[in-house]
């Protein structure tokens, strides 16, 4: 298998101009940031290249802005916060190419950082072009890629761009790449998938794939319905995804061929809508108007048991509606008895994917998990064992 070109420790970059590729896609409210941890992830690398004094410009895309230029889409924000996390000035520029950001590549003093606008208000960056990479490699001397999350897509900044610069991959998107890796194929057994979130066929690649390698995969969130509606019973007003049967199917058969366990919920909290009360129900009790929100206890305990059983966990999708306190529980106490067993028994456990980091945040158990991966598709892709275009742009013979 070819290796990835990573970056050397020990190689003097005093004064070289690194093109920093990062993900700063991160979720905003009118402005404001309100999601900060693709930012905090990729401190280490900017602090590494600070104390190595190199000019570091950082290039990111956030939102798709489709070529044009959004004011709500610009990164400009972004700069203060990063400034405030290193304590340092971060220099913004309102432009991602052209003579004025190469003079300022070249003018920032060693050790200090420049930030450029949003890569995606040129049209060109998805295009994966050979100009818009040919002006984007002039700004630095070398380039590193730690946008793992950013790394399934064939855009310039990812792809191109490493055919006219030396190109190498960051300290971070290396041991996020691995991680995902070591789940596939060496992860301590026996090794159980939680898996959640609302469409089945989002999944489908990553269920199909891991059946083949784990011992269980358990299934939550609204995906669940899907199951429990196959082993006929009434869901109500739950929401489903239609015409999945031969997909369910698929999964079901594959995991008896593969001697995969697969568990589904016992009892579940239903409610009228998403603002009343829940009421915990076993599954031959839903009625027409019931709505599933999250998973019940039983299934709960059960899965305690399962994590207990298990050595290596990886988790992805939220159990429930979590952003609701009353239907939180679910994904709340997988959470916690996760990084309980992490801290206290050993327990591998990795998570990712937008949702399911918000709801370890929100729950307070982010330094309770071995790994936690701040990328979705990219995320998702490399699970299922695709080749991600930014990844194999990078790698070496
Ligand atoms: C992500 O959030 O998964 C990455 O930043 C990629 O964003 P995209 O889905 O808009 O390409």
């Amino acid at each position: 298998m070819a290796k990835i070109n990573h970056l050397d420790d020990n190689l003097n970059i005093e004064g070289k101009r690194v093109l920093l590729r990062v993900d700063f896609n991160v979720p905003t409210n009118n402005g404001s940031i309100t999601e900060t941890s693709r930012i905090k992830k990729v401190l280490p690398t900017i602090k590494f290249l600070i104390n190595k004094k190199a000019k570091i410009i950082i290039i990111s895309h956030i939102g798709r802005p489709k070529g044009k230029f959004v004011p709500g889409l610009s990164l400009k924000p972004i700069a203060k916060k990063l400034s405030h996390y290193l304590n340092q000035n971060v220099v913004f520029l309102s432009e991602t190419i052209g003579l004025k950001v190469i003079q300022n590549s070249k003018k920032i003093p060693n050790g200090e950082i420049l930030l450029l606008e949003n890569l995606r208000f040129n049209k060109e960056e998805e295009l994966n072009t050979q100009s818009f990479a040919k002006e984007l490699s002039k700004i630095g001397d070398m380039y590193i890629n730690e946008a793992f999350s950013c790394s399934h897509r064939a855009h310039t900044s990812v792809c191109e761009i490493t055919k006219h610069i030396d190109s190498f991959a960051g300290k971070q998107l290396v041991e996020e790449v691995n991680t995902i890796k070591m789940l596939v194929s060496g992860a301590k057994k026996p090794v159980t998938c939680i898996i959640g979130g609302s469409k089945i066929s989002t999944k489908i690649g990553i269920l199909i794939n891991l059946i083949k390698k784990m011992e269980t995969i358990v299934i939550v969130g609204a995906m669940a319905n899907n199951f429990i509606k196959h082993k006929g019973y009434n869901i109500g007003k739950s929401m489903v995804e239609e015409n999945q049967e031969n997909l369910l199917e698929d999964i079901i058969k594959q995991c008896k061929t593969n001697n995969c366990d697969l568990v589904l919920p016992q009892d579940v909290l239903v409610a009228k809508n998403h603002n009343s009360k829940g009421q915990l129900k076993n599954l031959d009790k839903i009625d027409d108007t019931d709505l599933i929100l999250d998973i019940g206890e039983k299934t709960i305990q059960n899965i305690f048991k399962i994590i207990d059983e298990s050595k290596t966990i990886l988790w992805n999708g939220p159990a429930g509606y979590f952003e609701v306190k009353e239907f939180s529980a679910g994904s709340n106490k997988i959470a916690q008895k996760i990084s309980e067993n992490t801290k206290n028994k050993f327990l591998i456990s990795i998570a990712g994917g937008g949702d399911t980091v918000s709801a370890i945040n929100k729950f307070g158990c982010s330094d309770g998990f071995t790994y936690i991966s701040t990328a979705g598709g990219a995320f998702l892709e490399l699970l299922e064992g695709k080749v991600l275009p930014g990844i194999k742009a990078l790698e070496i013979n």
